[in-house]
């Protein structure tokens, strides 16, 4: 058995629960990993009614409350606003010390709703942007969609909520992705920004010629590198989450990670998860 060491940290450990609520959804995205999933009309017909979710909830406080300064849940989906009781659900968890996200969509977001997600306890909303307007409407599959996407940001950022993008890349909007963080920084709408590559599962499947190839990854990783530092110079409000494991990659090669800090012989990798160093000698 490999030793479990845990990391020397003072950051407060966080357990964040990323919470697949619902299948239901109104869009119909070429890349969405859950359409045509042999599993997907059974999550539709079969999803928990709402106190199996409210049980979970205190399974999860219980569980991890021990051991975990901080929890998080994350409701996504599909379109999580679309789970019948949803707002319930939301303020109970949120009423027993858990930080409330959504991973979720525009269509709903209105002054009225985005006032109930302040109420209840959302803390950040996070939509999806895929491009430029022509390019996020044309992958998204809906006309309109990119700008009704910004108003909703405008929206949550009037109430008060921290407003998160996420763009998933492939080699159809790559170009886009620098061009549309410098759209965002001007607009002063988003408060935190990530991209994550496209994933061959679900739609996505049929989408193997648009995966991004591993230089072609790496070039453009070093070219965001370079703009994010630009628009920290020019004071950007903008914070760029890494969620990709491979600009840890990107920082080594660049010498800038000090982060993995552990004897040559033994390989340690960050489990970010558990916050526990992986010790294996080899
Ligand atoms: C499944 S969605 C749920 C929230 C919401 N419906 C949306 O699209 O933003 C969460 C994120 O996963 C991304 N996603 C969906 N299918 C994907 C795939 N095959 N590979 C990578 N990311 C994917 C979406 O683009 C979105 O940014
Ligand atoms: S990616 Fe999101 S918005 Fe698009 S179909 Fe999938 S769940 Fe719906």
């Amino acid at each position: 058995m490999d030793k479990l060491t845990p990391i020397q940290t003072k950051a407060p450990l966080v357990f964040t629960l990323q919470w697949h609520l619902t299948a239901c959804c109104e869009q119909k995205c070429k890349h969405c990993y859950m359409r045509e999933e042999p599993t997907y009309l059974s999550e539709l017909k079969n999803e928990l009614d709402i106190n199996a979710c409210f049980k979970i909830v205190d399974d999860f406080v219980e569980s991890f409350g021990p051991f975990c300064q901080k929890l998080r849940i994350n409701f996504t989906g599909g379109d999580p606003l679309l789970k019948e009781g949803i707002f319930d659900l939301i303020n109970y968890a949120s009423k027993r010390g858990i930080r409330i996200g959504i991973l979720g969509n525009p269509n709903l977001i209105t002054p009225k709703i985005a006032r109930k997600l302040k109420r209840v306890g959302v803390a950040t909303y996070q939509v999806s942007l895929d491009g430029l307007a022509k390019t996020h409407d044309a992958l998204r599959g809906k006309g309109g969609l990119f700008n009704q996407t910004l108003n909703a940001l405008s929206i949550l950022k009037k109430e008060g909520i921290t407003t998160v993008v996420m763009f998933t890349l492939s080699k159809r909007n790559k170009k886009e992705l620098i061009p549309l963080i410098k759209l965002l920084n001007k607009s002063k709408l988003v408060d935190i920004f990530d991209f994550a590559r496209l994933v061959p599962c679900g739609s996505g499947r049929k989408l193997m010629k648009d995966l991004l190839s591993p230089k072609e990854f790496r070039n453009l990783l070093l070219e965001v590198f370079h703009a994010y530092l630009d628009f920290a110079k020019d004071g950007g409000s903008i914070y760029f989450g890494r969620k990709d494991s491979l600009w840890a990659l990107l920082y080594h090669q660049l010498g800038l990670a000090n982060f993995i800090k552990t004897k040559p012989s033994t390989f340690a990798l960050r489990c970010l998860a558990c916050h526990f160093v992986k010790q294996k000698n080899y």
